[in-house]
């Protein structure tokens, strides 16, 4: 009986499940991106060599998908990228943090 009980929450629970992801990143999508927008500032891998750029790559997806919605919903303020978080939708933002993401994390010892 308790048994039956739990496959049913299961079952149930599990259209929920499926529907997390609302859009899969398309890492290649982002590279292009990155090479018409960002790269100018931040570097093609997202490891600028400047310090006025915060270095991007390696950084967790989570993160930079976070950084970029709120610089784009104005929750987090900057006038350099609350203007370019603006041209990106929300599967720009998903594809250009997966591919920095996949980009190799640099430490540089000085700049
Ligand atoms: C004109 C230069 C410039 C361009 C182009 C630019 N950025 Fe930025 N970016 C900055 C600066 C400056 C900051 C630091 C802002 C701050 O202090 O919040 C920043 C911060 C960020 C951050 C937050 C990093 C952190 O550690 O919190 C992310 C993510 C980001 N940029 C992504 C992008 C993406 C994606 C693009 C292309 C769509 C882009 N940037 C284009 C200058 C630029």
């Amino acid at each position: 009986m308790m048994k039956r009980i739990r496959t049913t929450l299961f079952l149930a629970a599990l259209p929920m499940l499926a529907s997390v992801p609302a859009v899969a990143a398309d890492v290649a999508a982002g590279a292009v991106k990155v090479k018409e927008v960002c790269q100018a500032c931040h570097g093609m891998n997202g490891n600028s060599t400047s310090p006025d750029y915060p270095r991007l790559g390696g950084q967790h997806e989570d993160y930079l998908v976070q950084a970029l919605r709120d610089y784009k919903s104005g929750a987090r303020k900057n006038p350099i990228m609350n203007g370019f978080a603006a041209t990106l939708s929300e599967q720009d933002i998903e594809n250009v943090a997966a591919y920095f993401a996949s980009q190799p994390q640099v430490v540089f010892t000085k700049r």
